[in-house]
């Protein structure tokens, strides 16, 4: 079982690419995934946690889904607009981590298990992100600052 109090993820942590608007949307991101974390130990440590709990944590999730959308939609247009060679590779992993959300709101729906939530939003996702900004976010980053981004 995950348990924790402390945020999901330090927004300090967060690697910083060279475009603002980029880290903009990072901080809103984790913002949202802590509140979300911090719903799911709520209802982890209350043992009455049922229907009222179950359907804020679903709106969190829906929450959190439209704002990877968006946020990944953004990155992808960047891309395509500065041409960047590994298009195909970061935007697989948007299409990817979408799927996964989806897969997980279903899943949440339909038999809600709290401790499998936890898991991936507490574990498994902090992860998949600091790795993905380190890399895919932080190349295109680069890369259309080097090839004239203005803001
Ligand atoms: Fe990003
Ligand atoms: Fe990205």
């Amino acid at each position: 079982m995950t348990t924790s109090d402390h945020p999901v993820y330090d927004p300090s942590a967060i690697p910083r690419v060279d475009i603002d608007f980029m880290n903009d949307t990072h901080n809103d991101e984790i913002r949202l995934v802590n509140a979300l974390g911090r719903l799911i130990t709520a209802c982890q440590s209350n043992p009455d946690c049922g229907e009222t709990e179950f359907a804020a944590i679903a709106d969190a999730l829906q929450e959190w889904r439209d704002h990877s959308h968006a946020h990944f939609a953004r990155e992808n247009e960047l891309m395509r607009e500065f041409g960047f060679p590994a298009f195909p590779v970061h935007s697989g992993e948007h299409e990817a981590a979408l799927g996964r959300l989806d897969a997980l709101i279903d899943a949440w729906r339909t038999n809600p298990d709290i401790d499998q939530l936890a898991s991936f939003v507490l574990e498994q996702w902090p992860q998949w992100f600091e790795n993905h900004v380190n890399t895919m976010d932080m190349m295109t980053a680069r890369f259309a600052v080097m090839q004239g981004y203005q803001p």
